[in-house]
Order: structure tokens, then C-alpha cells, then sequence
């Protein structure tokens, strides 16, 4: 395959100049792409960016470095319908003229596309654990082709090290090409040999917990990169022990994870319907398979952010767990949000019971939503609260959740959710 010549030091350091002069401010992992990367017109690219919503927009835009051409296309990879429609939206406005860009809701890729890429490029998910940046590395060797190219970005303080390990385990070779800060930019090619087809390395690792809940056995099925994987989450088991559910109630678990909170509720509610939502593909796979191992018939599992997907349900009770971070990062804003969403679709005698670190301002978050929060349950570390008396009902007002501003174009199809 023919591959752009690298520039020099000088020539990458008036690039940035130039960058500059544009007025346009790039991330040190971005500088990284912009002196490292090496891409042909001809290239069909895989990207695994996870969280990140620009590179796969510099990709399409020519817009890495100069001299980098448009790939002939680029297919991204991300795992959750937020993060999908969000790219979706921004998608037009920065197409370049040659670039086919595919947006895809997915873990990894399907079998026919095996060994079908010229270049991977992997912005490593340090903070979904070990287990799931392996099982990139595995679905990277295998999109590529026979001499194909795997790019990828590391963080020297976030398991850079042991990711170079497990790339050279599975490519054999592994080249530095660019150092700024702890950021590191990696190559890694594919060799001569033909690529595999998929293999159950492709599949994160599964692990099976079983715990009595409330008198009940509930049996779990939970894999890398999913919430909880090793046990129950001890913040969910106090939600599960306090939440209070009638018999014939509708309840919503947003946020559901591998499916715990649902599986409960379920139980509690066997004239009543649970409707389990989460943003994750992986994470609704798992639990429509949990529901199964459960033996549950009253509750169903829907790809959803927030709970935009139930359009203008409302329900008795929303129970959640929510998520505390953003891309690693600590934000108390999906809580907040969550909250938002959860008052616009509850009844008006509806209830809403969240559990979360004694540090999360809860009340603070639950103050323009609801007319009451109060702790319901604590424990050393964790609290469970009851909002109750919405102030912001379905038929007064539209789904806040989203952080998605406006609605992504008509022509585009809603992201399909896994059986
Ligand atoms: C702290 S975990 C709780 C999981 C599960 N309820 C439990 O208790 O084990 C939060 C869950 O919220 C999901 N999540 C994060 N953002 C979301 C969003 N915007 N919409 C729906 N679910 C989301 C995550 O995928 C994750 O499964």
C-alpha cells in the first residue's frame, strides 16, 4: 500500500504555526494525528473513537494535517445511540468532497467486513477497562487486510504501556510515531498473513453473577466494559432493597445496565410492565438476555438515550442508577439530566428513586424538577432518594434529556437496535 511520506519535525511544526494562524485550537492528541498519521486517498478506515466527536469529522474533512488526503471512506464505530446521532448531526457540514463516512451503532464490526480495511485507527477507551481495549485490539486485527495499518492513541498515565503490550501480542510490532505530553501515537501493521474470521476473542469475556435479592435469585450475565461486571454494584442492591414498586405498577429503569434493577422491579410488579432503557448496544443485548435468564415476561429493553425512545409514556416509578461519568470523566450532568427526563415522564403521583454517592447533590440537581427529595435508604457510602410531585409532566413539557440540541435531519434512519 502507498503511504504519505511522513513530514519532519520542521515541517509539522509549521503546520501547527498554520493551524494556529486559522484560529483553530487542537487537542494534544490531535497534534499527535496531525504529525503522525499516515493515510492514502484510496484508504478504507475504520475508526474506534469512542466518546470523541472530532477526529472522525477531521478524517472526512481533510482536515487532519496538511497533505493528509480524504480517505476514499471512514467508517466509525461508536457504542451508545447518543453518541451516534450526535455524530450523525454534525456529519454534513463537515463532509469533504471525497470521503464515504458511515456512522455505525456498534462494538464491533460484522463478519463480511473482515479483513476489508486499509487503516484502523483507535483512540483507546482506558477508562472502559482492560478487557475492552483488548477486544478492540482483537476487532482491529481482523478488519485489516493483509498489510493493513492499526494507528492508535495512548495515554502514558492511563495503561499506555500495557496497551503497547497487548498490540504487540496480537500484531507482533509496534512502532512510536509521536510523543506530546503523556499522548502517544502508535503504528502497527498487520502482516502478510491472511486476517481471521471472527472469533470468539472479538467477544468480551462473560461473567455470570447470581445473588438473592429482595428473596429472589437473580442471575446476571455481564461482560467487559459494562457496569458492575465483577459483582452487584452495592449502590444498585440498596436501590433494589428500598425502591418501593406496587403490584400493577408501569416502571421505567433508566440507565439499565445488565439489567438488575429491571429484573426486581419486574418481580415486584407481576400484573404490572418494566420498561428497561439504556443508551449502550452492548448493555441492551445483555439485558434483554438476562430478562430471559430470569425467566421475566412483563419487561422489555429498548435502546434508548434517556428515555426519549418511550416518546410520551409516563409511568408510576423510575428507578436509576445513573451514570457518573462522561468519557471518564466525573460530571454530574447525565444525573442531572436523568432526573430532568425522569420528572417530564412520571405521573403526577409517579415516584422517582435514584441512588447515588452521598457527594452528589441529588436534591440540588432534583430542586426545579420535583416539589420533594428526600433519603429514603443510606449506607456507608451510598444514599437512595424518593423525588416525588413532578413539576414538569409529559403533556407540559418536551423530553429535556437529550444533549442532543435539535432534531438530526428527517432523511437520517434511526440507529437500529441489536436483537
Ligand atoms: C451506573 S450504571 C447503572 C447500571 C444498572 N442500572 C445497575 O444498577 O447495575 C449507568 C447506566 O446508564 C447507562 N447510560 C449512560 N448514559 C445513558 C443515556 N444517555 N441514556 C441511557 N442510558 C445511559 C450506562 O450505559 C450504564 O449502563
Amino acid at each position: 500500500m502507498r503511504r504519505r511520506k511522513r513530514p519532519d519535525g520542521a515541517e509539522a511544526r509549521s503546520r501547527a504555526g498554520r493551524s494556529r494562524r486559522r484560529g483553530r485550537a487542537l487537542r494534544f492528541d490531535q497534534r499527535l494525528l496531525r504529525r503522525g498519521l499516515e493515510l492514502a486517498a484510496t484508504d478504507r478506515v475504520l475508526e474506534l473513537g469512542y466518546d470523541d466527536l472530532e477526529t472522525p469529522l477531521l478524517l472526512v474533512s481533510g482536515t487532519v494535517a496538511d497533505g493528509v488526503p480524504v480517505p476514499r471512506q471512514v467508517v466509525s464505530l461508536r457504542p451508545t445511540v447518543d453518541l451516534v446521532e450526535e455524530l450523525q448531526r454534525h456529519e454534513p457540514t463537515h463532509r469533504g468532497a471525497a470521503a464515504v463516512f458511515a456512522v455505525c451503532l456498534a462494538d464491533t464490526i460484522p463478519a463480511t467486513d473482515s479483513g476489508s480495511y486499509d487503516v484502523v485507527l483507535l483512540l483507546v477507551p482506558h477508562y472502559l477497562g482492560n478487557e475492552r481495549v483488548r477486544t478492540d485490539i482483537a476487532t482491529a486485527h481482523r478488519a485489516l487486510r493483509p498489510d493493513g495499518v492499526l494507528f492508535f492513541q495512548t495515554h502514558r498515565r492511563q495503561g499506555g504501556e500495557t496497551f503497547v503490550r497487548y498490540v504487540t501480542e496480537r500484531f507482533g510490532h509496534v512502532e512510536l510515531l509521536a510523543i506530546r505530553g503523556g499522548h502517544r501515537l502508535y503504528r502497527a501493521s498487520r502482516g502478510p498473513e491472511a486476517p481471521a474470521s471472527a472469533s470468539d476473542e472479538d467477544e468480551p469475556e462473560t461473567v455470570l453473577l447470581q445473588e438473592t435479592v429482595r428473596g429472589c435469585t437473580v442471575s446476571l450475565e455481564t461482560q467487559a466494559g459494562v457496569f458492575s461486571r465483577r459483582r452487584f454494584d452495592l449502590a444498585s442492591r440498596l436501590l433494589a432493597e428500598t425502591m418501593e414498586i406496587g403490584p400493577a405498577d408501569e416502571v421505567a429503569d433508566l440507565g439499565c445496565g445488565a439489567g438488575l434493577l429491571g429484573i426486581v422491579a419486574a418481580r415486584l410488579a407481576p400484573q404490572g410492565e418494566v420498561v428497561l432503557l439504556d443508551n449502550r448496544v452492548q448493555t441492551v443485548t445483555l439485558a434483554k438476555r438476562n430478562l430471559r435468564r430470569n425467566g421475566v415476561a412483563n419487561a422489555t429493553v429498548q435502546l434508548s438515550d434517556g428515555l426519549q425512545a418511550v416518546g410520551r409514556r409516563t409511568f408510576d416509578v423510575i428507578v436509576s442508577n445513573p451514570p457518573l461519568h462522561e468519557g471518564g470523566v466525573y460530571r454530574t450532568t447525565p444525573a442531572e439530566r436523568f432526573v430532568a427526563a425522569a420528572a417530564a415522564h412520571l405521573r403526577p403521583r409517579g415516584q422517582l428513586f435514584v441512588v447515588g454517592p452521598r457527594t452528589l447533590p441529588l436534591p440540588r440537581l432534583a430542586a426545579p424538577h420535583f416539589d420533594e427529595c428526600e433519603a429514603v435508604a443510606v449506607d456507608r457510602v451510598n444514599v437512595v432518594w424518593r423525588c416525588r410531585r413532578p413539576r414538569s409532566p409529559i403533556h407540559a413539557t418536551p423530553d429535556r434529556h437529550s444533549r442532543a440540541s435539535g432534531n438530526l435531519a428527517d432523511r437520517r434512519e434511526k440507529p437500529t437496535e441489536p436483537r
